[in-house]
């Protein structure tokens, strides 16, 4: 213990309380509120805590995690946790976890982590045969968000070219444009500004009632743009917009952008890999065309988090932003292996490309294409209790797994009030949404406890708040 490390006694103990924590936790999850009555004295004493100079044992780190941690924890398993895009993790995820941490793989270069990188360069394979895209390359990332910066990143030095790395975007006259729909997420306008292009140079536009990017108000926005004396780059196309899971025409915007000569930027980070079940992967086809596309495998492949990936047709478009050669980096290339420092930001790495392999080689892919299809199911039975009762409102389509819906009796205070009792009461966890400028509730199945009965105990209990 000294020496900071475990002898096999240790080792067996701290395996059979892991053990024994993941299975008992799961049991009771269903059990416990969803969202906890936050014992925020206990929470302040955590925060609190002088540095500690003394050790504990294994048994009382397991005890103050029960007692504090679990009972103050939002319980994102539970079957009716269904805020956000928000996936409760498979079975193998922390396992997967465990074991990566085990052997620590450096994923940055190949020679810190060979078999680990044969790994990941499988995982990003599957990625991009699983949505059907034509990307050779990419790396996983945190998330969606890292996924959306590497993409944009990627593009922004394409459209810089020679002087990208050693001019930036400084003292360019002619400013960069880019388009999104105005359901863009917000990963998109985070990463505008990162990159120093101006988040008032994201041409946020127009969607028509099924809430897809208007190609009208594209075409005439990067006309009047280039006309204005701008540089348009990029589009963003959305396959799967945060709030109602809309797809954008992709098909139609890659060959806008082949015409136009723009790079294609897919956020797939939701409904991408939707595209595993052939009740969603028609919209989806045009993807195959993205220069760049993110996903998120801690979504729809329910990985725990943290599980992203980016995926690009050309490696090369990674490196130009990303590769650098100190001579305390000095690498062997290998055709078998990708230094993946050189096309990301990050140095060290984490073996996040285990969860997704082991996800899919656990339990196949037919399990995910049924998981898939039940989340829209419970969707689908949803939508339907919302249009049919006449204490609901369901204000938009259900086209995928989110339900968009409010009591129709109340104003958008109102409906805010439910919203909060609901959660704060602990049986149910659902999210808000701005659709078209209203304020309603959001569902996101993504939920692998979630019953039907769950959502009509949800609905009921909605119904029991506005009431009261
Ligand atoms: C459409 C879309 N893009 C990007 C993100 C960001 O993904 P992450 O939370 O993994 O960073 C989300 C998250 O829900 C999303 O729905």
């Amino acid at each position: 213990m000294t020496h900071l490390l475990f002898d096999a006694a240790e080792h067996a103990k701290a395996a059979d309380l892991s053990a024994r924590f993941i299975a008992d936790y799961l049991a009771s999850v269903a059990g416990r509120p969803v969202f906890p009555a936050i014992n925020r004295e206990a929470l302040r004493l955590l925060r609190d805590a002088p540095l500690p100079q003394t050790p504990v044992t294994l048994e009382a780190l397991f005890a103050e995690l029960n007692s504090v941690v679990v009972n103050n924890a939002t319980h994102t398993a539970h079957p009716r946790f269904l805020p956000y895009v928000q996936p409760s993790p498979n079975g193998i995820s922390p396992y997967a976890e465990c074991v990566a941490a085990t052997l620590n793989q450096n994923c940055n270069l190949w020679a810190l982590s060979p078999s680990a990188n044969a790994i990941e360069q499988c995982v990003i394979r599957w990625l991009a045969n699983l949505v059907g895209a034509d990307a050779t390359s990419g790396l996983i990332t945190s998330g969606g968000s890292a996924a959306n910066l590497i993409g944009l990143t990627a593009a922004r030095d394409h459209a810089l070219g020679d002087t990208a790395r050693s001019e930036g975007v400084q003292g360019r006259r002619s400013p960069l444009t880019l388009y999104a729909s105005e359901e863009v997420h917000s990963s998109i306008d985070k990463a505008v500004a990162q990159l120093g292009l101006g988040v008032r140079h994201l041409r946020k536009l127009p969607t028509d009632e099924r809430f897809q990017l208007r190609m009208d108000a594209l075409r005439e926005r990067v006309a009047q743009d280039r006309a204005q004396g701008c540089t348009p780059f990029c589009v963003v196309a959305c396959a799967g917009t945060v709030t109602t899971g809309a797809v954008d025409p992709l098909a139609a915007i890659a060959a806008f952008c082949a015409e136009q000569e723009l790079w294609m930027h897919v956020d797939g980070a939701y409904g991408a890999l939707a595209a595993i079940s052939a009740r969603f992967s028609g919209p989806l086809q045009g993807i195959r065309h993205a220069d760049s596309i993110s996903l998120d495998p801690h979504k729809f492949l329910f990985t725990s988090f943290e599980a992203g990936g980016v995926l690009v047709k050309s490696r090369a478009s990674l490196e130009r932003s990303y590769q650098v050669m100190p001579s305390y980096l000095a690498k062997d290339s290998d055709p078998d292996f990708v230094n993946y420092s050189d096309l990301g930001p990050q140095l060290s790495r984490g073996f996040k490309a285990l969860k997704i392999w082991w996800s899919l080689r656990y339990f196949g892919l037919p399990a995910y294409v049924a998981a898939v299809e039940r989340m829209a199911d419970l969707a689908q039975h949803m939508g339907r209790i919302a249009s049919a009762h006449p204490g609901f409102e369901l204000v938009a389509p259900v086209t995928f797994n989110a339900v968009c819906f409010r009591v129709a009796a109340l104003d958008d205070e109102g409906n805010r009030r439910v919203l909060r009792r609901l959660v704060e009461g602990g049986r149910a966890f659902l999210g808000p949404a701005n659709v078209k400028g209203r304020l309603a509730m959001r569902a996101c199945f993504m939920n692998l406890r979630t019953a039907a009965a769950d959502v009509e105990s949800i609905m009921a209990d909605i119904l029991r708040l506005a009431h009261d």
